[in-house]
């Protein structure tokens, strides 16, 4: 059971959990295909992992932009020759309490978290139904699985990206496409993701918070590792990462 030779396409790549996904399972001999906003983060890993040895290719990309979704599956195809896993992982967390109207954050966090994730999902469909294989991860949350005060938009798209994997992971029983899916539930881990908190109420909360008991994202890298790595008809689904600290 390994990752070794899977072409993997990870959203989100260019920092935390993303980042050290992607170095983890190059260390491991996967193929990884990166795609984030920021270009000289990407080239950076991509050069990072080549010089370990490791294989990796980007591309730019907006996951709220179908077409770019597609281009960067289209790029695990030519240059590694197929594709076998997209770990939809880019997001953000500008949390606040409802009654300040953020509008525009409730709006881009539905953009990125929820139909970025739509938008990966309909560009493997196609290959993986049609050659009978295939996992999708999904970076959830904690705030998927309960609510939490000042989560209301961020937890609602959480909440959505699960029932849509678990959903997935049925029909595709019922169709015999053998796809995989898999729900990740991260709580604190230190990452650059506070910086999409404007709202200073929920920045100082958050900061205290993980300033005091958040772990770093090769938690989450080793438990992508972990499903991927499973056989073909093994499909472990769930995943909940939380500091040890943390109550
Ligand atoms: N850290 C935690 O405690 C925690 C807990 C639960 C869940 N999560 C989830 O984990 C995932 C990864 O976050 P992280 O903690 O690793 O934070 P991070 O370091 O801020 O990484 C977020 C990644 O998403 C990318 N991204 C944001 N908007 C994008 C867009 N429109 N198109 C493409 N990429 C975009 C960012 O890259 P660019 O800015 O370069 O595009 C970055 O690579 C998110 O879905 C987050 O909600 C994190």
């Amino acid at each position: 059971m390994s990752v070794e030779n899977k072409v993997i396409v990870i959203t989100g790549a260019s920092s935390g959990i993303g980042e050290a996904s992607a170095k983890l399972l190059a260390s491991h001999g996967a193929k990884v295909v990166l795609g984030a906003r920021r270009e000289s983060r990407l080239q950076e890993l991509v050069r990072a992992i080549a010089a370990q040895g490791g294989q990796a290719a980007y591309r730019v990309t907006d996951v709220t932009n179908p077409a770019d979704l597609t281009a960067l599956v289209d790029l695990a195809k030519t240059k590694f020759g197929g594709i076998d896993v997209i770990f939809n992982n880019a997001g953000i967390m500008p949390t606040s309490p409802i009654s300040a109207l953020k509008t525009d954050e409730w709006n881009a966090m539905i953009e990125i978290n929820l139909k970025g994730v739509l938008n990966g999902v309909a560009a493997v469909m196609p290959e993986f139904t049609k050659q009978k294989h295939g996992q999708i991860i999904t970076t959830s949350s904690v705030a998927g699985l309960k609510s939490f005060a000042g989560s209301g938009v961020y937890g609602a798209t959480k909440f959505a990206v699960r029932n849509l994997m678990e959903v997935i992971r049925m029909e595709s029983a019922q169709e015999q496409t053998n796809i995989r899916t898999t729900s990740l539930y991260p709580a604190a881990i230190n990452t650059e993701l506070l910086h999409t908190i404007t709202d200073a109420g929920s920045k100082q909360g958050m900061n205290k918070l993980y300033e005091s008991v958040g772990i770093t994202p090769d938690a989450v890298a080793r438990v992508v590792d972990f499903a991927v790595a499973q056989p073909a008809d093994v499909n472990v689904n769930e995943f909940t990462i939380y500091p040890t600290k943390q109550g």
